[in-house]
């Protein structure tokens, strides 16, 4: 079995990547650590309890850093709504969070793991850099760092930059030159996933309380990536993570140096690649190029239907 941390933000998209995680046999879910993101840490927190009553996903739930190492906090209330998860009615909450906070979970088990763990993050790169600069020693327990976040392309929140990577592009840097392996996972495959019409009536179909989730949630998640981005159905980036690491052939991936822009204009937040290797720079990344994109909803729908 393959032992993962997922680090999130929920977050409509997070929800997805969350039961893909929580749900797959062949993923030993240790922890969920919480980062502020697409919502203020106090609402992103309550979400991730919320999500994994629901789901009957049973795992540790740190809460993590409520702002990003240097800039100020902008979190996505555009997209994600007031609550940061808009669209849904959970039951009262019956559980709740893990005394430790998320840099000491972070530590303390992938230190005491004997083997290597995979670190997996739908949101704001805060937590995994502060566990990095408080204690080095765990990059080397890290198997690989699977990202969702970054562009070859274009961004979503500047022309530029993407979300997570905007969100804390100090945090971003320091994992990126870490030195562990990553896999990174940006708008560039993300787009191709679009939740569109027939894609909510497929889940529809499905009648429990995991499509009833998806379908109230993703019907907000539309109408907001609606009036944002004028797209038929929104992108739903964060799941993409856990879907390669239950089938690693549905994306292809390219060795590429990449550094994060830091310069505070107006491309601050970009993930700088060289996907054509011009500059004959040491591959410090790999950045999914294509997705296999009938696979991905498939795996959507097994979940959904566990
Ligand atoms: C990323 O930003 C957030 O709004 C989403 O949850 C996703 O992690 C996409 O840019
Ligand atoms: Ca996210």
């Amino acid at each position: 079995m393959r032992k993962i941390i997922l680090d999130c933000d929920p977050g409509h998209d997070d929800a997805f990547a969350l039961l893909l995680a929580g749900k797959d046999q062949e993923i030993d879910l240790l922890g969920i650590t919480v980062v502020s993101g697409n919502q203020t840490l106090e609402k992103t927190g309550i979400n991730t309890l919320n999500l994994c009553q629901y789901l009957d996903i049973k795992t540790p739930v740190c809460l993590g850093a409520s702002r990003p190492l240097i800039k100020e906090e902008e979190v996505c209330e555009v997209i994600h709504g007031d609550s940061g998860l808009d669209g849904f009615e959970f039951p009262n909450l019956k559980i709740g969070f893990d005394p430790r906070n998320a840099c000491d979970f972070i530590i303390q088990t992938l230190l005491e793991s004997k083997d290597k763990i995979t670190f997996v993050t739908t949101g704001p790169l805060t937590n995994l850099a502060l566990a990095m600069r408080i204690q080095p020693k765990i990059i080397d327990k890290i198997k690989e760092v699977i990202v969702m976040g970054g562009s070859i392309a274009n961004g979503n929140v500047t022309p530029a930059a993407e979300f997570n990577i905007y969100t804390d592009p100090e945090a971003a840097h320091i994992v990126f030159k870490s030195g562990a392996p990553i896999k990174m996972f940006g708008l560039d495959v993300t787009r191709k996933l679009m939740v569109l019409p027939e894609i909510i009536e497929r889940m529809k179909k499905i009648n429990n309380s995991s499509s009833k989730l998806f379908v109230d949630l993703m019907k907000v998640f539309n109408e907001n990536q609606f009036k944002v981005f004028a797209l038929p159905g929104g992108p739903l980036h964060d799941p993409i993570t856990i879907a390669y690491l239950i089938d690693p052939k549905i994306a292809t991936l390219k060795k590429v140096h990449c550094t994060i822009d830091l310069s505070h204009g107006s491309s601050y937040g970009r993930t700088n690649i060289d996907v054509f290797d011009y500059q004959h720079l040491p591959k410090n990344i790999e950045v999914a190029v294509d997705v296999n994109v009938d696979r991905f909803w498939d795996l959507i729908e097994d979940a959904i239907r566990k």
